[in-house]
């Protein structure tokens, strides 16, 4: 179920790190893309949305980071945001040092500081050595690793991720599971988490929260009690995953009826 939004957390204003009320998205007259969602993350927790393609997860995280207005309800976040697409969005012009180096830049960080910083973080995603490579020059899975330690290099409190691995074949996404988690766990900060893969959002999530089809609605809160790190090929996470893969389809099915 969805965290519960008590007076007692109301008054706690760092009691939540995004929460949701009621937020419903139109899109022109007639599409309702969100239908009264409301979900709450932690300071420091890992949720995992997860619905059918076309249910409103984008919309969500859009709304969430402000990239659009809300039709009804209301997202609270006093946060820091920063967003990691799927589609990595690096500038192709700009080296990868400098891709990372621009949300720093950004906010007047200086010169030297921002290098030494970028440094850390591509050393954190195991691409130290190619700062001054340009995107071009990188693998797919590279070029996300970049958009992450850039995402990372913004010190935000929130990370929204709209299937940030979608792309990538699984030992790559393997890989970036790892990375992503060993880096949650040193920084912690709370993870918006938009995936399709159903296994995906049991290996990560502290939660999964699952979305009906459009319009998008919360329909079932999971909590995920497995010890980290958790594989994604482990029968633990597979029976899990098959649980929640039977209540989407469940839940798709409805829908596309
Ligand atoms: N800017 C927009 N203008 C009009 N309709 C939109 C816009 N963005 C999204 N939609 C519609 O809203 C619905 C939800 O779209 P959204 O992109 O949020 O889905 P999604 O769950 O992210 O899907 P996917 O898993 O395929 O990425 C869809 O029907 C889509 O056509
Ligand atoms: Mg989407």
């Amino acid at each position: 179920m969805t965290a519960p939004l008590t007076e007692h957390a109301d008054s706690r204003t760092d009691a939540y790190a995004v929460r949701l009320e009621a937020v419903s998205k139109m899109y022109g007259k007639d599409l309702l893309a969100l239908d009264r969602v409301s979900l709450a993350v932690r300071p420091g927790e890992f949720v995992c949305l997860l619905g059918a393609s076309g249910c409103g997860k984008s919309t969500l995280l859009n709304l969430v980071a402000g990239l659009d207005d809300v039709s009804g309800g209301e997202i609270s976040s006093g946060s820091k945001i920063a967003m990691m697409f799927q589609e990595p969005a690096l500038f192709p012009w700009l080296t990868v040092n400098a891709n990372v180096e621009m949300a720093m830049r950004a906010e007047k960080v200086g010169k030297d500081e921002r290098r030494a910083r970028a440094q850390e973080l591509l050393d954190l995603v195991h691409l130290g050595a190619f700062g001054k490579k340009r995107p071009h020059e990188l693998s797919g899975g590279m070029r996300q690793r970049v958009a992450l330690a850039r995402a990372l290099a913004q010190e935000a409190d929130v990370l929204l991720m709209d299937e940030p691995f979608g792309a990538l074949d699984a030992m790559t996404r393997d890989i970036l599971h790892d990375e992503l988690e060993r880096i949650w766990r040193e920084r912690r900060p709370a993870v918006l988490f938009v995936t399709h893969n159903v296994r995906e959002a049991v290996r990560l999530g502290d939660r999964v929260v699952l979305l009906s089809s459009r319009p998008g609605r919360v329909v079932e809160d999971f909590p995920i009690e497995l010890p980290r790190p958790r594989r994604t090929d482990s029968a633990e996470v597979a029976t899990l995953a098959a649980t929640i893969t039977d209540r989407l389809r469940e839940e798709v099915g409805r829908h596309g009826r």
